[in-house]
């Protein structure tokens, strides 16, 4: 087993990225569970979760502590919010879903997970969760939505620590279907970078996700 070079509770073991499993003998949406020296592991699918096949492209500033606060943008089903679990386990990480379809399946997890807040909001309107959410170490978007880098920025300006960081997952397609992927990827990072944002990593997806970039960002002073 060996531990991902500087992101918190990730490693590599029989060649798959894995998290260690905070609730014992628990899948949250089947993948293979694996055991070393008293501890048991989960199987983290880089074609399930952007920020999975981001780590295995090689995403390394990722700063996470056991205890750090995440606020998670599009938390969905809560397939990458429970490695995020996983990865700090005395922290905890506010999970965002307007979908109250997607929302009942969160809470499933949510009840056996206790560092996992559930929250029924739109991303759009962060002032409506201004007194619910606490600031934050981290905070991770993926809303696959035409407006994301908007709302990711106020979500920024709102809920993060200094010094905190923030992942934004751009899915070319989203945005706008007839547009070249690079030339979007190249207009949402010129929108971060002129609102005062510092871009401090840039990994592709591919092959795990056809036309989608992750930006690791700070808030630049
Ligand atoms: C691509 S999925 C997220 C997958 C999830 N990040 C994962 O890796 O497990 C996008 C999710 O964002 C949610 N979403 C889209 N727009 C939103 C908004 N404005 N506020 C909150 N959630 C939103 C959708 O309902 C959907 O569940």
């Amino acid at each position: 087993m060996e531990q991902i070079d500087g992101i918190n509770h990730a490693y590599f073991m029989n060649q798959s990225l894995v998290t260690p499993n905070l609730i014992l003998g628990e899948k949250v949406y089947g993948e293979k569970l694996l055991e070393c020296e008293g501890q048991e592991y989960r199987v983290w699918d880089p074609r399930r979760s952007k920020l999975g096949a981001a780590i295995l492209n090689g995403l390394t500033n990722l700063d996470l502590s056991n205890d750090s606060k995440i606020l998670y943008l599009g938390a969905s089903s809560g397939t990458t919010p429970s490695h995020l679990s996983d990865m700090v386990p005395d922290g905890l990480i506010y999970c965002l879903e307007f979908s109250p379809r997607m929302m009942r399946e969160l809470l499933r997890v949510c009840e056996k997970r206790k560092n996992m807040i559930p929250l029924l909001d739109d991303a759009t309107r962060p002032k409506k969760y201004l007194n619910l959410v606490e600031k934050v170490d981290f905070i991770y978007c993926d809303v696959a939505q035409p407006r994301q880098s908007e709302l990711f920025m106020e979500n920024m300006r709102l809920f993060l620590k200094d010094k905190g960081q923030g992942m934004l997952m751009i899915k070319a397609r989203s945005i706008d279907v007839t547009k070249k992927p690079q030339k979007i990827f190249r207009e949402e990072e010129s929108k971060l970078k002129t609102h005062g944002f510092n871009i401090l990593e840039k990994i592709k997806l591919e092959p795990y996700e056809k036309d989608h970039l992750g930006l690791l960002v700070e808030i630049g002073f």
